[in-house]
């Protein structure tokens, strides 16, 4: 299964996915290129590190949200992806993107979806008292956040949580859970 992950970020989702794939825990996925929208994050670093391609489409270079999803389109596919995976790619991608990615696109995202769509996840579930947050891994669809969920994984909030400290332990909890969504979608145990 040929993956490309799209970041936009620190990469350490990425990270741990090159982790798993260099300790043969990623059943058959592959990285097989890591493809940016901004020429500074640091996860490019993290592919090079491990030798992987990368790219970088900017979205600055573009007029709009189409004419950038249609060049990203157009670079993922020379790397002839099985699966698309989103691993902190902060862009919003058009109907087009999503519909020619159908079944095929995968994202994380930083809460018990169908809570906190969105941005500042971790603001809002401490502002709103929750006792759990934590991490899914879900279908992308058009609409924000809203496809199938695959997986998800609950961590605890503490009483001295702060966005920080809540951030680090649902990264935490992510770099276990995207790796094995990813290794049972390579071995067929999820259907695509
Ligand atoms: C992760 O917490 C991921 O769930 C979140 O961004 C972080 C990326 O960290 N994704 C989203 O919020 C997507 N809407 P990383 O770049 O270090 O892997």
């Amino acid at each position: 299964m040929r993956i490309v992950c799209l970041i936009s970020g620190g990469g350490t989702n990425l990270q741990a996915l090159i982790d798993w794939q260099a300790n043969d825990l990623l059943g058959d996925a592959k990285i097989v290129a890591v493809i940016s929208n901004a020429a500074a994050a640091p996860g490019l670093g993290v592919a090079n590190n491990a030798a992987i391609p990368t790219g970088t489409v900017s979205h600055d270079d573009f007029p709009n949200r189409s004419a950038f999803d249609h060049a990203l389109i157009k670079l993922i596919n020379t790397h002839e992806p099985d699966l698309v995976v989103l691993a902190g790619f902060m862009r919003i991608l058009t109907g087009d993107f999503v519909a020619h990615y159908d079944g095929r696109l995968i994202n994380i995202h930083p809460s018990l979806l169908p809570k906190y769509k969105g941005l500042n996840t971790h603001r809002r579930a401490l502002e709103a008292g929750d006792n759990y947050a934590g991490a899914t891994v879900h279908w992308v669809t058009s609409e924000l956040d809203a496809g199938d969920i695959i997986r998800q994984v609950e961590v605890p909030i503490m009483r001295e949580d702060t966005e920080e400290t809540l951030n680090a332990r649902v990264l935490d909890a992510e770099y276990t859970l995207y790796p094995s969504v990813i290794r049972d979608l390579s071995l067929g145990l999820i259907k695509c």
